[in-house]
């Protein structure tokens, strides 16, 4: 009985939010995508007409589109307002994917193109997202605006597990954070709970290429992950995470202290 907004539900962890949350004929859910007719497409052929859901476009990356999406949601979700916000959508570079920082060394070019686009899309992006759907979230119930961060911007991890892969794109989540936290500054007194969860280690079909190099980046990572958290058995699936998300953010409240707070699909600093 509730309505969602969530971006980037073309593939990966969007599309499996997109099939739990449609899967209720009573949850209404809008998703915003940057090709509406290829994911129409898709969301007609993996879920079949489902009359709950509702595909508009809206790049993170272009304002106008997020703001033509913010009025097309609310001609949709009327009276109801909007109960949850899930800032889903992200761009996750191959430039630092695998290698260590050192390697963005002599790559100063790609560097400075790679980190204008994650800070426009992934910070920027979200915070214009946030301030065109706020009066939607303001209307509805729940009023819970959720951010997927990732736990490669904990600073224990990073530090403890020697974590020296990814730099630019946990940077722009690490910022992202710090933009959740000052949401949540300014309007939990409004009863909005802004919240940043990272959503494990998860399979979205990312490693199905890399090259001899790249796996070996990963093998140093997963190594190391393994030494943090013992019972870890590789990257779970979409469905576990999301399953693990929606419970967290069920249980997550602006009186139990979740305010702008960072943690992971466990509800806590367990990043895998
Ligand atoms: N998978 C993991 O292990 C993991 C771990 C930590 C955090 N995360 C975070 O979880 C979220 C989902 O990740 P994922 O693994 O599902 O990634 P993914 O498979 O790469 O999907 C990313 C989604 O974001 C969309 N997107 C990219 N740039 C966009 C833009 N400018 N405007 C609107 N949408 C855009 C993509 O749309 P297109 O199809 O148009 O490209 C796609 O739907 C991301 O925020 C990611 O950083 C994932």
């Amino acid at each position: 009985m509730s309505v969602y907004v969530v971006t980037g539900v073309s593939r990966g962890i969007g599309l499996e939010f997109l099939k739990q949350l449609s899967e209720d004929p009573k949850n209404l859910i809008v998703g915003l995508v940057r090709d509406k007719v290829a994911t129409e497409q898709k969301v007609a052929t993996e879920l079949g007409g489902r009359p709950n859901v509702h595909i508009l476009h809206g790049d993170l990356a272009n304002y106008a589109t997020l703001k033509q999406a913010a009025a097309d949601t609310a001609d949709i979700v009327g009276e109801r307002g909007v109960d949850y916000l899930v800032a889903n959508g992200g761009l996750v570079p191959h430039l630092d994917a695998y290698g260590p920082i050192g390697a963005l060394a002599d790559k100063v070019e790609e560097v400075e193109a790679v980190s204008s686009q994650l800070w426009q899309t992934n910070v920027i992006g979200n915070m214009h997202l946030f301030h065109l759907f706020l009066p939607l979230v303001l209307k509805g119930h729940v009023k819970k605006v959720i951010t997927l961060s990732t736990g490669m911007a904990d600073l224990d991890l990073i530090n403890n597990c020697e974590v020296d892969i990814a730099g630019l794109y946990a940077a722009s989540k690490a910022a992202m954070n710090v933009i959740v936290a000052k949401f949540n500054a300014q309007y939990k007194k409004d009863g909005v709970l802004f919240l940043s969860i990272s959503p494990g280690f998860v399979e979205v079909g990312r490693y199905t290429d890399v090259t001899p190099e790249e796996a070996q980046g990963m093998t140093g990572f997963v190594g190391n992950l393994l030494a943090y958290a013992p019972h870890f058995k590789g990257p779970i699936t979409p469905e576990e995470s999301v399953r693990h998300i929606r419970s967290t953010w069920e249980k997550a409240s602006i009186e139990g202290g979740f305010g702008g707070a960072f943690v992971s699909h466990l509800g806590n600093k367990q990043w895998v």
